[in-house]
């Protein structure tokens, strides 16, 4: 079965899906974008995807090129056209279409509107959150607005690649003062000697998370304390668990960071249990 594609308005064969080459997001990354959790075909917590969606583009000053409502639409659509049960839905607005200029296009133009699935295999990320992943940690060199879910990404491609080349799945950004922010494409968690669950603030530093936001009600729960805090790579390399979460990982246990092993080696019980539970407490659509 061919991949289906939704752009601006059009359903397409993935091969077809075509943006015009002087698309700011393809010229500038002017853009923004969502990852959004497929599981049983149906969307996890895309009420809370829509709302970031919103801010995103209000922050950066791009018109929604559809209401939530008729965005809600096609995101379902795309699911049930590629048939997923279990994978992501993306979708991506651009600024638009313009001559190259780097100030925004005056008058406006329509925003550039992408929606594409893909099929996970749910098997394998059972596995390898059974196993857990390794991380690397690398210098934090991206811009003071990250709190926006922008599709300029090339310092998390840069970090990730890093993360590749040296056996792990996935990076940490580390800042000036030792901290960490969070991960190439993961918010950042560790669980204390005392069981404290920790995570840093969402400011300007790190993107809030949906996994982080509904993880937060799946933490008072069970009964654990939870510090927003910052914690430097030191404090994660002593911790007694540490964790990655993101709408494609859900929580997925860090039993390596750097050359430390962290804990004993293998997934804590505090994040297991937060993954198993992590789907009592997200919206399903
Ligand atoms: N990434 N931090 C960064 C830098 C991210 O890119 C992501 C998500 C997260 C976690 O956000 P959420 O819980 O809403 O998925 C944190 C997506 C999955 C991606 O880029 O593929």
């Amino acid at each position: 079965m061919s991949r289906i594609a939704y752009v601006n308005g059009r359903y397409m064969p993935m091969r077809k899906a075509m943006v015009h080459v002087e698309d700011r997001g393809y010229q500038f990354g002017d853009g923004v974008y969502e990852v959004c959790e497929v599981r049983d075909g149906r969307l996890i917590d895309e009420r809370r995807h829509l709302a970031r969606l919103s801010r995103s583009l209000g922050e950066l000053a791009i018109r929604a090129p559809l209401s939530p409502k008729a965005l809600s639409v096609v995101l379902r659509e795309v699911v049930a056209r590629n048939r997923i049960g279990y994978g992501v839905v993306y979708l991506q607005v651009t600024r638009g279409v313009a001559r190259r200029d780097h100030a925004f296009p005056t008058p406006a133009v329509r925003p550039s509107l992408v929606v594409t699935a893909r099929p996970l295999n749910r098997m394998r990320s059972e596995a390898l959150a059974a196993s857990g992943i390794s991380i690397v940690s690398v210098p934090d060199n991206r811009w003071g607005r990250v709190d926006i879910k922008s599709i300029g990404l090339l310092p998390n491609v840069m970090a990730r690649q890093r993360a590749v080349e040296q056996g792990a799945r996935e990076a940490w950004f580390v800042d000036r003062d030792g901290t960490v922010t969070e991960g190439a494409s993961t918010n950042a968690w560790i669980v204390t000697a005392l069981g404290i669950v920790v995570t840093r603030p969402a400011d300007h530093r790190i993107l809030r998370g949906i996994a982080r936001t509904v993880l937060f009600d799946v933490i008072k729960a069970q009964g654990l304390t939870l510090e927003e805090r910052p914690f430097t790579l030191a404090e994660a390399y002593g911790a007694r668990e540490a964790f990655a979460t993101a709408a494609t990982q859900i929580v997925m246990p860090v039993v390596r960071i750097d050359e430390r092993t962290i804990g004993d080696g293998k997934p804590g019980p505090v994040a297991t249990a937060l993954r198993r539970a992590f789907h009592d407490y997200a919206e399903w659509g």
